[in-house]
């Protein structure tokens, strides 16, 4: 009976993995008591937008091809997924490890980065938020933490910082550490040796993902954490406008050169359209429209998102409260749904380079 359930269930599909949820490993604990069958379906993502079909998708494939008269119960779980990793790290708590970034300044990506992190930990992930910006630190003022000090503790001889927790999340910013014009004299050794630390001496623990923050442009900090960090992937911000378009060009170039080689989860267009208080169902595109399209299509990657300017929201994102922590439905929703099309992708690149490893492994 058992074998039977299975086979059945070996006909379901998770639809962005495009394999069948067993040989994914997402049919587990499956127990058959009289005519009841339960299992527990653990779903890549946390709190994933397609659970419903896949679950009625499950209940179905038995019922026609098992028995229609089992009565099924399923258990929706999710355990995010990860990549094996080659270095044996003080980072081998964190499963995912996210960059933000975009070859130009000013273009939203540490708030893309602040909502993101704060976006998944609301769909139920352990999440962190890493400000890799040394020279222009945003993380203090994005979080309300200017006044805020992180506890600092010794183990042996060596220095374990504490993260901040904020809205749900772990942050961690060299702007918690020092004042803000000291890191600006800071020479690029010196900026390495700081990004090492903030990365690798903080107490961060367990976390399902840890977005970070990036600088704008190209340089050094790049090539450190693109180098020296189990980065797992990139996300890229652009907004319309075609300069933005041309500088995020730059940047995308220079994740898929053989040094950084990193996987670009997708595009996320920020300040994207307008839609005025009186009149929420309509959208201006102030800035030109199908900037983040025009890469996607060029690079064959995805968008994960249009964000809408936030104008009405400025004031209270200046005081420190995220947008998506303030009562707008419509911007919340949006945030939301990027980090769920991240989410998602991250677990198809997770799956794809796991399948690729067992090719590998039978190849050899
Ligand atoms: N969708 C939006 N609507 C309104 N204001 C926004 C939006 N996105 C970002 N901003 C504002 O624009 C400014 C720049 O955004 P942010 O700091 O996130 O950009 P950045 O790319 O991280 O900049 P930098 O290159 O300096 O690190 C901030 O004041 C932010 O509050
Ligand atoms: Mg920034």
């Amino acid at each position: 009976m058992k074998d039977k359930i299975l086979q059945a269930l070996s006909n379901v599909d998770d639809p962005d993995l495009k394999k069948d949820i067993v040989t994914l490993g997402m049919v587990q604990d499956l127990t058959i008591e009289d005519n009841k069958v339960t299992f527990r379906l653990v779903l890549t993502t946390p709190a994933c937008p397609l659970k419903e079909m896949i679950k009625n998708a499950c209940i179905n494939a038995i019922h026609h091809l098992v028995d229609k008269d089992l009565e099924v119960n399923v258990i929706i779980d999710s355990m995010v997924t990860t990549q094996k990793r080659t270095t044996g790290d003080a980072l081998s708590g964190i499963k995912n490890i996210i960059a933000v970034a975009s070859g130009k300044g000013g273009v939203g990506k540490s708030t893309v980065a602040t909502n993101l992190a704060i976006a998944l930990s609301m769909m139920g992930a352990e999440t962190g938020l890493l400000d890799a910006d040394i020279y222009g630190p945003s993380l203090p003022t994005m979080l309300g933490l200017r006044t805020t000090r992180p506890d600092v503790s010794k183990q042996g001889d060596k220095m374990i910082i504490n993260p901040i927790e904020k809205y749900g999340i772990k942050a961690m910013s060299v702007g918690l550490l020092i004042d803000e014009k000291q890191a600006l004299v800071w020479r690029g050794p010196m900026i390495t040796t700081a990004l090492r630390q903030l990365m690798m001496d903080v107490a961060w623990g367990e976390l399902d993902y840890l977005v970070v923050d990036m600088p704008p442009g190209t340089g050094d900090i790049y090539l450190t954490l693109a180098q020296q960090f189990p980065l797992s992937a990139v996300v890229i911000v652009t907004t319309p406008q075609q300069v933005a378009v041309a500088d995020t060009r730059k940047s995308i170039e220079m994740f898929r050169m053989p040094a950084i080689s990193k996987p670009i989860l997708g595009i996320v267009e920020n300040m994207s359209y307008f839609s005025p208080a009186e009149l929420p169902g309509s959208k201006y595109h102030i800035f030109g429209k199908g900037g983040a399209e025009e890469l996607a299509s060029e690079y064959g990657l995805q968008v994960l998102g249009h964000l809408p300017l936030f104008q009405s929201l400025a004031e209270e994102v200046d005081k420190g409260v995220p947008a998506i922590m303030q009562d707008n439905p419509m911007i919340k929703t949006e945030f939301i749904q990027m980090a769920e099309r991240i989410a998602q992708q991250m677990a198809v690149l997770n799956a794809t380079s796991a399948l690729a490893e067992v090719k590998e492994t039978v190849a050899n």
